[in-house]
C-alpha cells in the first residue's frame, strides 16, 4: 500500500473514500461536518438529526458525494466519548472503517487526522495507527485461493492540518513508516500461523525467518537435528521423534548495544507447526486449530521483523524451537524420560504437553548465551482460556518489576495482559517419582503449572511467560482482528524492546 501525508482541504481530496471521526455528544461541533454541510446542503446535519450518523462507538455511516466534493464517498466513524478513546480502540475503529471502505469498492482512502485527535492521542499517534491499521485491518490470507478477492485498497492519504508541512521532507513520515512496520509485522505473524501445516513445516518456517531477515541487521542461524543433538536438547528432540519432518532451532541475533552485553533480552516463541497431541492424541475438534500452535514463534519472527527496522538500543535474541508433535512410529511415549540441555531429567506424563518441553531447551539455550531477561510466548494451555477467556493474554513471571514492564508494554499498544500467580506450592503438581520433573501438572491450575515448568529452567534471569492459547486465533472478524490467526503478542514484544532500550 502506498501511504502519503497531505495537507489538503477535505473537499479537495482525490480519493475514493474519506474517513471522518465523530465523537459522541460532540456531533454538532465537528469541523468536518460543518464544512461538508456547506457543500451538501446540510445533508450531514439532517442525517445526524435522523440518528443515522452518530458518534456511537464503532458506528459507520457511508455517504456518497455524487460529485459535490472530490472524494467519492465520506465514511463517518463513531468514536464514542472523547475521554474514553484509547489507541487500541482507535485501531479497531479504523480497521473496521477501512474494511467498510473496501467493501464499498473504494481503492483509495483518506483519513482526516484532526477529527480523530484527543488530549491523550496525538497527531503523530494517529498517523501511526492509521498506517498500521490500513495494513492489519485489511489483512486477508489468500495464498491458496485460485481467484483472489478483487476489492483492494492500495492507496492511503493521511490528511494533516499543518501549514508548515512539506510533502517531500517532513519528519512526520517516520510515524507513517513506524505504523506500517508494525502492521506488516503483525501480518507476517498471521501469515505464518495461518499457513497450512503441510506447507508451514519447521523447515519452511526457518526459511521464511531467514528470507525475511536477509539483508537486515539481524543474523539468522538455523540449527538442524545434529546440532541439537550435540547441544543436548533432549526435551525438544523427544517431541520431534514422532514426526517425519525434521525439527529446526531458529536463532535470530540482533546486536543493538554491542558495548553492553548485559543490555539484552531473549524472545522465545513456541514453534509447534502442528500439534496432534502425539501418542496422547487430541480429539478431532481439539486438533482442528493446531496448525496455529506456532503462533508464539510467529510472534517472535514478526517482532524481529520490526526490530530490524526500528533498531532499538538493546540486544535481542529471538529463538524459535520448531517441530511438529506427531504420533509416528518412533514417537515418544508417556513414561519416557528425556534429558533437557541443562541436565534436568523429565518424565513424559502426557505427550500433548509438548510446548513446555521445547521451550525448556530454548530457555537453556538463552541462558547459555548469557541473556538476563527472557520472555517466552506460547499457545501453551487450553487452561488459560478457562481462566481468562479470550479477552487477554495470561502472564506469569519471577520478577514483579519485569512482569509489570511487559504488562505495561501491552497496555501501550492495546494488548491486554493479565498476571496469574506462580506460588512455589504449585511445583508439587509437576514433581515426578522417577525423574527431576514431569511434564504435566495434572488437573487444576493448568496454565500456572505449564508456565512454572518453563520457569524452573530459568535460573537467575528475569522471566515472563505469555500464554496466548486463547488470543492467537479468532473465528470472527472484528475491529483490528481478522478471522484466523490474530498476530497476538507481536506489538507487545516490539513495544517491550523499545521501552527497555529507552531506559538506557
Ligand atoms: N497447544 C496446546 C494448547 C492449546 C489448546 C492451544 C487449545 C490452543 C488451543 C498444548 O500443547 C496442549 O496440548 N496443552 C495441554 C496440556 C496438558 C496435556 C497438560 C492442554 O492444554 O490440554
Ligand atoms: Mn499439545
Ligand atoms: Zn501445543
Amino acid at each position: 500500500m502506498k501511504i502519503s501525508l497531505v495537507n489538503d482541504e477535505i473537499s479537495e481530496l482525490r480519493t475514493d473514500c474519506v474517513l471522518v471521526g465523530l465523537f459522541k455528544n460532540e456531533e454538532e461541533n465537528n469541523e468536518c461536518v460543518k464544512h461538508l454541510d456547506l457543500k451538501f446542503n446540510r445533508t450531514f446535519s439532517v442525517l445526524m438529526g435522523d440518528g443515522e450518523i452518530t458518534g456511537k462507538p464503532s458506528s459507520l455511516t457511508l455517504v456518497h458525494s455524487l460529485n459535490k466534493i472530490l472524494p467519492k464517498r465520506v465514511l463517518m466513524c463513531g468514536l464514542g466519548e472523547r475521554d474514553v478513546l484509547t489507541t487500541g480502540k482507535l485501531r479497531d475503529f479504523l480497521s473496521s472503517a477501512f474494511r467498510k471502505a473496501r467493501e464499498s469498492r473504494s481503492s483509495s482512502c483518506s483519513v482526516i487526522v484532526n477529527s480523530f485527535m484527543t488530549d491523550s492521542i496525538s497527531e503523530q499517534e494517529i498517523i501511526s495507527i492509521a498506517s498500521e491499521s490500513a495494513n492489519s485491518g485489511l489483512y486477508r490470507y489468500e495464498l491458496y485461493k485460485s481467484s483472489k478477492d478483487e476489492s483492494n485498497i492500495d492507496e492511503l492519504m493521511v490528511v494533516i492540518d499543518n501549514d508548515d508541512f512539506s510533502e517531500s521532507s517532513d519528519s512526520l513520515y517516520k510515524y507513517v513508516s513506524y505504523g506500517e512496520s508494525i502492521g506488516q509485522s503483525v501480518n507476517l505473524a498471521r501469515d505464518l500461523s495461518n499457513g497450512p501445516p503441510n506447507h508451514m513445516t519447521p523447515t519452511r518456517l526457518s526459511e521464511v525467518a531467514t528470507e525475511t531477515l536477509l539483508g537486515t541487521v539481524i543474523n539468522v542461524e538455523v540449527m538442524d537435528i545434529e546440532k541439537m543433538e550435540t547441544m543436548g536438547m533432549g526435551a525438544l528432540l523427544g517431541v520431534a521423534r514422532g514426526s517425519a519432518e525434521p525439527p529446526k532451532f531458529i536463532v535470530m541475533d540482533y546486536i543493538g548495544d554491542k558495548d553492553d552485553p548485559n543490555n539484552s533480552i531473549a524472545l522465545l516463541g513456541k514453534g509447534i507447526t502442528f500439534d496432534s497431541g502425539g501418542l496422547d492424541l487430541k480429539s478431532p475438534t481439539g486438533m482442528r486449530t493446531m496448525k496455529g500452535d506456532m503462533a508464539g514463534g510467529a510472534a517472535v519472527i514478526g517482532a524481529m521483523n520490526s526490530i530490524a527496522y526500528l533498531k532499538p538500543k538493546i540486544n535481542v535474541l529471538g529463538i524459535v524451537p520448531a517441530t511438529e508433535n506427531m504420533p509416528g512410529a518412533s514417537a515418544q511415549r508417556p513414561s519416557d524420560v528425556v534429558t533437557a540441555m541443562d541436565g534436568t531429567t523429565i518424565e513424559i506424563d502426557n505427550t500433548d504437553a509438548e510446548g513446555r518441553l521445547v521451550l525448556a531447551d530454548a530457555v537453556c539455550y538463552a541462558r547459555l548465551r548469557g541473556v538476563n531477561r527472557i520472555v517466552d510466548i506460547a499457545t501453551l494451555t487450553g487452561a488459560v482460556r478457562s481462566a481468562l477467556g479470550d479477552q487477554c493474554i495470561g502472564a506469569f513471571g519471577n520478577d514483579p518489576l519485569f512482569t509489570d514492564t511487559v504488562i505495561d508494554a501491552g497496555d501501550r499498544v492495546g494488548e491486554r495482559i493479565w498476571e496469574l500467580p506462580t506460588f512455589e506450592e504449585y511445583k508439587a503438581q509437576f514433581s515426578s517419582d522417577i525423574a527431576d520433573l514431569k511434564n504435566s501438572g495434572g488437573s487444576g491450575a493448568g496454565a500456572i503449572t505449564g508456565a512454572m515448568f518453563i520457569g524452573s529452567f530459568v535460573d537467575e534471569a528475569s522471566w515472563v511467560h505469555l500464554d496466548i492459547a486463547a488470543t492467537s486465533g479468532t473465528n470472527r472478524t472484528k475491529g483490528d482482528l481478522v478471522k484466523g490467526s490474530t498476530g497476538s503478542g507481536v506489538r507487545t514484544l516490539i513495544e517491550l524492546c523499545r521501552i527497555l532500550a529507552n531506559k538506557n
